[in-house]
């Protein structure tokens, strides 16, 4: 039974009928995906935490094809472990979040380190691993080791609000949230029903416009009865984003090299190669910034074309400027790198518009858009 009476509409569901119903629901309109066990199978926690950790703000069929060669790749945490980070950081190119990647290695080395290459069985200690919080620890519990935990995603979120007619704004709403759909969550299959959540949210309880006429849970459904549920979950509007600004530069050698550098190891886009560029910076760079920042000596001509780049907390506006150079002597962080080798640098996707921008022939292709 679960119960809101706090800050929500009063509601009382039984968690039993919900479960069974979500459950018989799934068992018959289970999306099919790379990283899913059938029924019974038991799962391979290295799989479910990889996909987790793939599927943090990104979508399902952007995902799909990363996990399939991360894990014909590396097939177990500790081949992951064992990979240099940089091959890591290449595969997850075009993945966006790159930080993910570096804590994905990290993790998988501690895990061959401190856990003797296991998955640790209860949330407290998974979340000592580096990019596993509770959303993920809960999933590998409940999907990877099937013991009952309910990971709480967006998903989750929306259809547990609509459920339960929960009004409160997010991010105020989350504790309640996280509270039904724990109340909901069944002793066994605890993993298909934080799956079938999970399905239910992306295919049936969409954001816009549910399907309330193909909802298992529609008749118990408080928001629907009431005709909101399109309009759950309510949010806080977000502060609208800052823009930066900074001029990139497009250097090629006379032998087709193309000027990289290498971005410091933490930090924004950390560790991966881009383009060298001015600081990115809410005020516009000036003409001594941008001529300071120049790489190489060289005769730079700019290019029309401004690059548009939305990072989750800005967005980036790039000019770009292009030069070419008989030779030049660099040394790290810059680096030249073979223009039909690019594909093999794991070149974030801001750096490939550049690219696009300035018309370099050779360049990789831009990849599928996240979220
Ligand atoms: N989004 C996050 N985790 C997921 C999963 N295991 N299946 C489908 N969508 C998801």
């Amino acid at each position: 039974m679960a119960r809101v009476t706090k800050r929500g509409r009063a509601a009382v569901h039984n968690s039993a009928s919900v479960a069974d119903l979500l459950l018989t629901w799934y068992d018959a309109n289970r999306r099919d995906l790379p990283w899913r066990y059938a029924p019974g199978v038991r799962a391979d926690p290295y799989r479910v935490w990889l996909s987790e950790i793939m599927l943090q703000q990104t979508v399902v069929k952007a995902v799909i094809p990363y996990f399939v060669t991360f894990t014909t790749r590396w097939p177990t945490v500790e081949a992951l472990a064992a990979a240099p980070l940089d091959d890591v950081l290449t595969a997850w190119a075009g993945l966006g979040y790159y930080s993910r990647a570096r804590n994905l290695h990290a993790a998988a080395q501690a895990i061959v380190r401190d856990h003797a290459g296991a998955f640790p069985h209860d949330e407290r200690t998974l979340r000592t691993l580096p990019g596993v919080g509770p959303y993920t620890s809960a999933a590998i519990t409940a999907i990877g080791h099937g013991l009952k935990a309910t990971p709480v995603d967006g998903n989750v979120e929306r259809v547990v609000s609509r459920l339960f007619g929960i009004e409160q704004p997010l991010p105020a709403a989350k504790r309640t949230l996280h509270a039904l759909a724990t109340s909901l969550t069944p002793d066994a299959r605890a993993g298909d029903f934080a799956q079938a959540m999970m399905d239910l949210g992306a295919t049936v309880c969409s954001p816009k416009t549910p399907s309330c006429l193909l909802c298992p849970l529609s008749t118990t459904c408080l928001a629907r009865g009431l005709g909101i549920a399109e309009t759950l979950p309510r949010k806080i509007p977000r502060a609208a984003r800052p823009t930066r600004y900074g001029t990139a530069f497009v250097v090629t050698r006379a032998d087709g090299h193309v000027l990289l550098r290498k971005r410091p190891p933490t930090g924004l886009l950390g560790g991966l190669f881009d383009l060298p560029s001015t600081d990115w910076s809410e005020i516009e760079p000036g003409a001594n910034a941008i001529a300071a920042a120049r790489p190489v000596a060289a005769r730079y001509r700019a290019v029309s074309t401004t690059v548009v780049h939305v990072f989750t907390h800005f967005r980036l506006e790039l000019a770009v400027e292009l030069a070419s150079v008989a030779r030049a002597d660099v040394s790290s962080p810059l680096q030249w790198a073979a223009a039909n080798a690019l594909a093999t640098y794991a070149l974030p996707t801001v750096a490939l518009k550049v690219l696009e921008a300035a018309a370099f022939q050779g360049a990789p292709r831009k990849r599928a858009k996240r979220t």
